[in-house]
């Protein structure tokens, strides 16, 4: 019986590109050679949850099972959830000076805009904090920002929008002030002196929900803008299903730049 506190399991070849198949087929992510060793560290806790001593019967799991159960916790594995508040700051120049006064322009009352791969949540809050800056009468308009993710661990943080202090080291210090509280200290040797909550105010705009690009999308739409950054190789392999190619989530009313090709254009 496999010690599966100590062994590392070795991934072969062809086990690698087994799950590499899989991974393109059912999320769009592709996993380059020489990802081997990367894979192989990051199922290790997989393999160890569920007692098994080789790829091949992990892959078995994965084949054989009906509910995707397994499959979610393997791309939760697998995916990259880099992000930051006000990340490639360019965008959100965008958002606050020409989309933002187009809105007022409009007055329309309604606002609808999609974070469509929001990782931990950095996006949509830097999205929902420059709404609350650019809009002050946003309380009277009917707003929502839906931010979606295949991950569910990934959404799990951003549904508590609880960050580390220093997750915050770019972040205006106005900002900071308006829109976060601190929640206490994070202990161990890692810790760096405490950790901050996104104000209600913020968080009430966003309604999290998994949803992988790769499969269908239940939303109604249209959208005034959708954030869709950083994850375009897998948003190219689903194009016909994306807001260009569908044509019904575009950006309407007064001219607007679309929000898909904007973000696009300027990643
Ligand atoms: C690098 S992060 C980008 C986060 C954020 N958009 C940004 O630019 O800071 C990429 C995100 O895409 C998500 N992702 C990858 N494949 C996906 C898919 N098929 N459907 C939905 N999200 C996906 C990952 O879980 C990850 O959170």
């Amino acid at each position: 019986m496999p010690n599966w506190n100590q062994a590392r399991v070795e991934l072969k070849g062809s086990e690698f590109a087994s799950l590499g198949r899989l991974i393109k087929e059912r999320a769009g992510i592709d996993l380059k050679p020489g990802k081997e060793t990367l894979v192989q560290a990051r199922l290790a806790r997989r393999l160890r949850a569920l007692e098994l001593g080789s790829f091949a019967e992990y892959l078995d799991v994965l084949n054989g099972e009906g509910d995707g159960a397994e499959l979610t916790l393997l791309l939760d594995a697998i995916t990259t959830n880099v992000t930051s508040f006000f990340r490639q700051p360019r965008h959100f120049t965008y958002l606050r000076e020409e989309f933002l006064a187009e809105v007022k322009a409009c007055a329309k009352g309604r606002l609808r805009i999609w974070s469509a791969a929001c990782s931990t949540g950095e996006e949509p809050y830097s999205i929902g904090i420059h709404l609350r800056e650019g809009l002050s009468d946003l309380d009277q308009w009917n707003v929502r920002i839906l931010a979606t993710d295949l991950s569910t661990e990934a959404l799990a943080t951003a549904q508590a929008g609880v960050y580390p202090l220093a997750r915050l080291d770019d972040v205006p210090a106005e900002f900071k002030r308006r829109y976060f509280s601190s929640v206490g200290r994070i202990g161990g040797a890692a810790g760096d002196g405490g950790s901050v909550c996104v104000a209600p105010a913020v968080q009430s705009l966003v309604t999290f929900a998994r949803l992988n690009l790769m499969e269908s999308w239940p939303m109604a739409g249209p959208f005034d803008a959708i954030f869709c950054r950083n994850v375009w190789r897998v948003v190219e392999k689903c194009r016909p299903r994306s807001p260009v190619g569908r044509g019904d989530h575009r950006c309407h009313g007064c001219g607007r730049a679309e929000g898909w090709r904007s973000a696009r254009a300027r990643q």
